[in-house]
């Protein structure tokens, strides 16, 4: 049994939830910061900082009384701490320090790339005890990342491929500042692509096809979307002679083109590696996990043999509920965090993965 206060401030959302055993989701808070950010068409660090100081009592707050529990009730606190935007995660991690101190409870430091994948397992975390399940393989597919990673029945885990410059996120966010659509570019560009034809330009899809670094070994399931990127500001400034901005059937159809472009990198990569390592389940999780277009073409490309699992939408973008229910694989085997735990940026060797937790006997008997 556990009952655990998650906390979430990586990025520009403040969130914080109760979850109970890892997968009854009591509450789940998260304040935007959108707003805030729009006006530079990204997150600015600082500014996202002073933002969670504001938020975070609130919204910690009504998380715990939407969930009906006091401090004195909880298990223990979790906190992502990291990677993601120093200044942004420190305040998080410092808020969850603080009420852990104060309430003699143990701290939960939580992998926020790991939690965007067990948000997939949060409407049935059975899934994640049966052998069957694995080999798996995550696209984790957000602001910050773009990344697949594969998960043996032991939990031994090991990055199979990762963006060489920017992450998808990040190309749709700033092809939607080209576009002057605003912050943040995915849900944007979607809504500009939905009566726009997707094959009437032709964007580059980098690192696929069947010659140069593409097939690179290294490179295989690698991505990289800063030359789509690249295309579309030489697009948009031969059309743009004079200070015009696209609009109407142009816009729609370079957007949906654009658009189109990155989830058919992203598709096809993880079919591909799907059916190299015959993996038995697929994730798709992240913020971009939300796009409508990437969830409809996924389980058109996969191999019949892998079964594909969606995080649902609203533990797709960050939220701490995917936060607190990964803190409970920790917690079952008392793996607690120091008190002196810091914050880190990047993304860490990511050699196991917490919630693949089987008993020896069961891999025993599976060999
Ligand atoms: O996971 P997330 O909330 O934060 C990070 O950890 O980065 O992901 C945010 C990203 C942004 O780049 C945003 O544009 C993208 O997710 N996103 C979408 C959609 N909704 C959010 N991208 C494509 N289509 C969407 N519907
Ligand atoms: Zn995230």
């Amino acid at each position: 049994m556990s009952l655990i206060l998650g906390i979430e401030t990586s990025c520009d959302e403040t969130a914080a939830a109760v979850v109970k055993n890892g997968s009854e989701v009591l509450s789940n808070r998260v304040a935007s910061q959108i707003a805030r950010h729009a006006a530079h068409g990204g997150v600015v660090p600082e500014l996202a900082a002073r933002e969670h100081l504001t938020a975070a009592r609130p919204v910690l707050k009504s998380a715990l009384r939407e969930a009906g529990v006091g401090l004195r009730e909880l298990d223990a606190v979790a906190v992502t701490n990291g990677p993601g935007l120093m200044p942004a995660l420190l305040v998080g991690l410092n808020l969850a320090k603080g009420i852990a101190l104060g309430n003699n409870l143990p701290l939960i430091g939580i992998n926020h790339f790991i939690a965007h994948i067990y948000a997939a397992f949060l409407d049935d975390a059975a899934a994640l005890q049966r052998p069957e399940t694995y080999p798996l393989l995550a696209l984790v597919v957000s602001g910050g990342h773009t990344a697949l990673l594969l998960v043996d029945v032991r939990g031994q885990a090991r990055l199979v491929g990762t963006t060489i410059d920017d992450a998808a996120g990040e190309a749709l966010d700033k092809a939607a500042k080209m576009l002057g659509l605003g912050y943040p570019g995915g849900p944007l560009i979607q809504r500009a692509a939905e009566n726009g034809d997707p094959f009437k330009y032709r964007f580059p899809r980098s690192l696929t096809g069947q010659a140069g670094k593409a097939v690179a070994p290294e490179h295989r399931f690698n991505f990289s979307f800063s030359g789509v990127k690249t295309a579309l500001l030489y697009q948009l400034r031969r059309a743009g002679q004079g200070g015009r901005r696209l609009e109407g059937r142009e816009l729609a159809d370079t957007a949906a083109s654009y658009q189109e472009a990155v989830i058919d990198v992203l598709a096809r990569k993880t079919a591909a590696a799907a059916g190299e390592y015959a993996v038995r389940t697929v994730v798709l999780c992240g913020g971009v996990a939300c796009n409508a277009v990437l969830r409809a073409r996924l389980p058109e490309v996969l191999p019949e043999t892998a079964a594909l699992r969606l995080a649902e939408r609203k533990y797709c973008t960050d939220n701490a509920a995917m936060v607190a229910g990964l803190a409970h694989y920790y917690y079952e085997k008392n793996e607690f965090s120091p008190p002196d735990t810091d914050a880190f940026a990047r993304l860490p060797l990511i050699s196991e993965v917490p919630f693949v937790n089987f008993s020896r006997e069961i891999i025993e008997h599976r060999e």
